[in-house]
């Protein structure tokens, strides 16, 4: 990345732009939630909705938020009231960037914990802990581990030392450099572990599961957390890519690189998917488990293999990896902003936003041993941050970006923005003014009409 003078920083190059956002993109999304989403909210149709949410939702969305940031040219909430200044439009618009923002502080410090597991199982299994011991057995160490309070915090507070060194380095030398190794590395590493699993007794079992959906287990649940597992993994709602965006160069396009970041994200979700089934079903375990998941599956699977010491390290140790590019791009947004809004320089504000998040997350720990009995709205402190950020904060952000290119902002810019024009432009009309946003409210309203009692199915089959 370089800088001048008078104009805000830019990307290197193609390449290194799209392994940040891939970077940001791909994390503890596709490897750890993916996996558990689909299994606890009925296998294929959980998967067959969020193929069809990443397509017509997170897909405009991606694209809608690297178009504000390279327009606004700086963090996101300052790129929403530049680009609706733009436009002649209400500065009002930035209270959507703003809400990004604060969903960043909450999203980390409970991604920091799960950070920190992966930390934990690296020497977990690399000491060997897992080699030959029963699924029962491995499911007792995650659970003693979840237990202890004081080892959580440790991991915890590594993972978030590791991201605020990172960040306080900044752009460039933090993300660029890394992901062009590792990232491949963790493609790699997964297909080798779903050719694995093609040889075990749950494959076919596993395909099954993943890709023939029983459309009947589709219901309002299922299409909320579909929506907002795509809005999660792509790293949506949230400024990260209207940040990303603000770095982007005027020669990239926008559409290619948006496809790429959808294609590999969706790719690794899926092989993490294809890796871990085939030992659920193969060691009948129960898929519908929770965030223990992979963390239980996994080991059962490295234990067993030969070489699965050393295979297992890799894993946990790209895993780690993966979770600290997405954590820098959490982090990336508050510091970016508290950088040009306060005295304060890179490094302090990188340190100041990391302690918050880092307090943050330790009431996030807690929810696991200590505070497991303090509930918000039913929900432990821990679900409620996942559900709060997942299913509310983040659609709602998505919802208002996508609005606003859709209806707000000129025909003009988006011509020189997308560099569409006749049918491809007629499409892209149709999608950010209609498909999305109506996408999006449609989920909520199912969510509002089940929670007072209502199935959407049934009010259709009524009208039908
Ligand atoms: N997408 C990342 C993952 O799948 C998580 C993440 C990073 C994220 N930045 C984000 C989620 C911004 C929402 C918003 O692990």
């Amino acid at each position: 990345m370089s800088t001048n003078k008078h104009s805000h920083a830019q990307w290197g190059s193609r390449l290194g732009f799209i392994l940040a956002a891939v970077g940001s993109a791909v994390g503890l999304g596709n490897i750890w939630r993916f996996p558990y989403m689909v299994g606890q909210n009925g296998g294929g149709a959980f998967v067959f909705t969020y193929l069809i949410c990443i397509a017509v939702i997170g897909f405009p969305i991606l694209i809608a938020e690297l178009m504000v940031g390279r327009r606004g040219q700086s963090n996101p909430i300052t790129a929403m009231a530049r680009v609706a200044e733009q436009n002649n439009r209400s500065t009002a618009w930035a209270s959507v960037g703003f809400m990004g923002v604060l969903a960043a502080f909450l999203i980390l410090s409970f991604y920091s914990v799960i950070g920190g597991w992966s930390i934990n199982y690296i020497a977990k299994v690399g000491m060997g802990e897992f080699t030959g011991i029963s699924a029962d057995a491995v499911g007792n160490v995650f659970t003693g581990m979840l237990g202890d309070a004081k080892e959580l915090l440790k991991w915890h507070t590594v993972f978030m030392l590791f991201t605020i060194v990172i960040v306080a380095f900044g752009v460039t030398s933090g993300l660029e450099r890394a992901s062009k190794l590792l990232m491949p590395l963790l493609g790699v590493c997964l297909v080798a572990m779903v050719g694995y699993g093609m040889f075990s007794s749950g494959f076919s079992a596993a395909l099954d599961y993943l890709f023939s959906p029983r459309f009947g287990d589709i219901n309002a649940e299922v299409i909320l957390s579909a929506l907002g597992h795509a809005f999660f993994t792509l790293s949506l709602g949230m400024g990260v890519m209207i940040s990303y965006g603000s770095y982007l160069g005027r020669e990239i396009n926008l559409l290619r690189t948006a496809s790429i970041v959808v294609v590999m994200d969706t790719g690794i979700a899926l092989l993490a998917g294809l890796a871990i089934f085939p030992i659920v079903f193969a060691n009948q375990l129960d898929p519908s488990q929770g965030p223990g998941l992979i963390f239980i599956t996994l080991p059962v699977a490295f234990g067993k293999m030969g070489g699965g010491v050393i295979i297992g390290v890799i894993f946990f140790a790209l895993l780690t990896f993966a979770a600290l590019t997405s954590a820098m791009s959490l982090l990336e947004p508050v510091v970016e902003l508290l950088e040009e809004k306060t005295p304060l320089n890179r490094a302090f504000s990188t340190i100041v936003s990391g302690a918050v998040t880092w307090i943050l997350g330790i009431a996030a720990l807690l929810s696991f041993n200590e505070w497991s009995s303090f509930k918000i709205l039913g929900f432990n402190i821990f679900d409620f941050l996942d559900t709060l950020t997942g299913k509310f904060m983040l659609p709602l952000a998505g919802l208002g970006v996508i609005i606003f290119v859709g209806w707000f902002v000129h025909r003009k810019i988006i011509r020189e923005e997308l560099h569409i024009s006749g049918t491809s432009e007629l499409v892209w009309h149709i999608v950010a003014r209609f498909v999305a946003p109506i996408g999006v409210i449609i989920v909520f309203a199912s969510q509002i009409l089940d929670l007072l009692g209502y199935k959407l199915a049934d009010l259709l089959a009524y009208f039908g």
